[in-house]
């Protein structure tokens, strides 16, 4: 009877082969350009043989299977060799294009459908000119990021316009004297183009491009003073500070500073021409004792007789 048993359960693997879990679910899977992704499959019973299985990817109406297409060749890879019910598929350096629906096939026609989103870059500020300023002789960097850090650009170019022309001056250093003064500030982030330009020179200046495609261009006008200049420059860039910021404070102090001042130097004034007129009609008529008028005896001596 135990025996029968076990045939018949091995019998019913052997009939339904790989059912994966997750049937009828889709997952929606988020990867970044450059980067990989595991779409997952696998048998919901690890004790199973799978038979045959296949990957595809939904493009024009039709299945692509992924192990036939030329487009991910060197970027696939499965794990069930290692472990045989684990039909999980891993897409490496991964594409903009590789975005959309797949499919993990197995046997009886069960599946697993995957959304894939593949996140590129876009830049920050795209198609805006950012104003950099910098000071001869120092070193500058030069802003450019995609909003995703992790998502690697298609390109990553920077170019200098010399004489109306763009010319690059990273990765390839197309200008002469851009050469080994260039390199990008945060090269372990995918995501961040920003450069920097060392040993600054006032022939530096003009207008820089961060180009990842056609679609996505950041400008930098660049400005190289000299470092006399700075602290004059610090000032400015404070007072800007304030204005951005509009912190409101600051200019109604210096508004009230000099009324209150006025104020106090008017009444003084006051108080003082009160005193003296007080104390010349006293001191001019009959002659007063001086210890009356004792609290402006340092200015007004002159006008009593002791
Ligand atoms: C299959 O293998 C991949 C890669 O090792 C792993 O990330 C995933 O979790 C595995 N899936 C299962 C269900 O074990
Ligand atoms: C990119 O790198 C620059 C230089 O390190 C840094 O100033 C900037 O904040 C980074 N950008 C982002 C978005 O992290």
């Amino acid at each position: 009877m135990k025996d029968c048993l076990y045939l018949f359960f091995f019998m019913l693997h052997f009939s339904t082969g790989c059912i994966v879990s997750d049937v009828g679910q889709t997952m929606v899977i988020t990867g970044y350009t450059g980067g990989s992704v595991v779409l997952p499959c696998s048998c919901a019973d690890p004790q199973t043989t799978v038979g045959t299985f296949t990957w595809g990817y939904h493009q024009g109406n039709k299945w692509i299977q992924v192990f036939q297409d030329e487009k991910y060749r060197g970027r696939r890879m499965l794990f069930n060799e290692l472990s045989p019910t684990n039909l999980s598929l891993l897409i490496s350096d991964l594409r903009k294009n590789d975005q959309g629906y797949y499919k993990c096939m197995t046997e009886p026609k069960i599946f697993t459908d995957v959304i894939l989103n593949v996140k590129g870059c876009d830049l920050v500020d795209n198609r805006r000119t950012v104003v950099v300023t910098g000071y001869s002789g120092a070193s500058v960097v030069l802003p450019c990021s995609c909003t995703e850090l992790l998502a690697k650009p298609e390109h990553k170019q920077w170019k200098y316009n010399k004489e109306n022309q763009f010319k690059e001056i990273y990765l390839n250093e197309e200008i002469e004297n851009y050469k080994n003064r260039v390199k990008l500030f945060d090269p372990n982030t995918p995501g961040n183009l920003s450069l920097q330009i060392s040993a600054l020179t006032t022939e530096d200046r003009g207008y820089y491009q961060c180009f990842v495609s056609s679609q996505q261009i950041v400008f930098v006008s660049l400005h190289v003073l000299h470092p006399e200049e700075k602290t004059s420059t610090i000032s400015l860039s404070t007072h800007q500070l304030s204005h951005q910021t509009q912190e409101l404070p600051p200019p109604r102090q210096t508004q009230h500073t000099p009324q209150y001042v006025f104020i106090l130097v008017a009444v003084f004034s006051v108080i003082l021409l009160l005193a003296f007129l007080a104390l010349s009609s006293r001191c001019g008529k009959e002659e007063v004792p001086c210890s009356d008028v004792v609290y402006v005896e340092t200015i007004y001596t002159s006008s009593c007789t002791e």
